[in-house]
């Protein structure tokens, strides 16, 4: 694999495996204790580097070790997170433990003073480049919710982009994760340790993460991923630890927004 020279110095020699986890297009190598993500530029792999300089000292977040853009192509080594990906069967068995500890992160996200935040992931935002991955054929309907298009849903993405246009909530500002999903949270010992994966992180609606993490919980606990289903998780179980009651419209509104990526 050819690597920039300055990341090549730091991981030359070392053994590494491919991780597939992660669904974007991006390949990501782990080493013994680095971690390398390799991805096509792109306005998150701009973003990733901004708001993981801002937020160190703010958030557990992998630290910075060496980037590089060549060609097209960012280079991101970073630190290995520690401990497991929140997914982990060791907390998949754990369902009032892993709400706990998701409650945990998303208090933590909304306690960063976003006053001088460099990057946004509002609504707005993401509508802007939901609109430029629909013109350049980057919109998957493939791996939708079978709700959301057809019969029982919109036409196609370009009504579904209209409808969110003339929809957007409120937004009841804080720093969101922007694809808070299990595998970009990692946990040791029970206790949150990372957040990884930052492209979408910016000053953006509480809701977008609530719903994103929901549709995640939801989904892993179902089995939908491993295939294994898990019992004893239900939502309820984190609004009651976050205190707050759902506001379903916000949800319905972020998860169709996130269908457009
Ligand atoms: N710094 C890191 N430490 C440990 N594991 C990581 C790190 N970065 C990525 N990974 C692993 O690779 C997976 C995919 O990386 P991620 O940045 O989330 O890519 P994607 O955008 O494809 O979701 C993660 O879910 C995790 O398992
Ligand atoms: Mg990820």
């Amino acid at each position: 694999m050819y690597l920039p020279h300055n990341i090549a110095e730091l991981v030359g020699g070392l053994s590494f495996d491919e991780n597939t986890v992660g669904m974007s297009d991006s390949r990501v190598f782990t080493f013994p204790d680095m971690v390398l993500k390799v991805e096509k530029h792109s306005s998150e792999s701009e973003q990733v580097h901004k708001m993981m300089k801002w937020l160190q000292g703010k958030l557990p977040i992998p630290r910075i070790l060496g980037t590089a853009s060549e060609n097209g192509t960012d280079y991101l080594l970073m630190s290995k997170a520690e401990g497991q990906m929140s997914c982990a069967e060791e907390y998949m068995l754990r369902p009032q433990l892993l709400t706990d500890i998701m409650a945990e992160a998303l208090r933590l996200l909304w306690s960063v003073d976003i006053s001088d935040c460099p990057c946004s992931n509002s609504a707005q935002r993401r509508l802007q480049l939901a609109e430029y991955r629909m013109e350049n054929g980057l919109v998957d309907t493939e791996e939708c919710d079978p709700d959301t298009f057809g019969k029982n849903g919109f036409r196609d993405p370009r009504q579904l982009l209209e409808w969110l246009k003339e929809n957007i909530p409120e937004e009841e500002s804080v720093l969101s994760h922007g694809d808070l999903c299990l595998p970009n949270v990692f946990v040791k010992d029970g206790k949150l340790s990372c957040f990884i994966d930052l492209g979408r992180c910016g000053v953006g609606d509480k809701w977008n993460d609530i719903a994103i993490l929901c549709r995640s919980l939801g989904s892993n606990f179902r089995g939908e991923y491993g295939g294994k289903v898990y019992n004893g998780y239900s939502e309820d179980m984190l609004f009651e630890r976050l205190g707050i009651a759902p506001d379903r419209k916000k949800m319905e509104f972020f998860r169709l927004l996130d269908e457009l990526f």
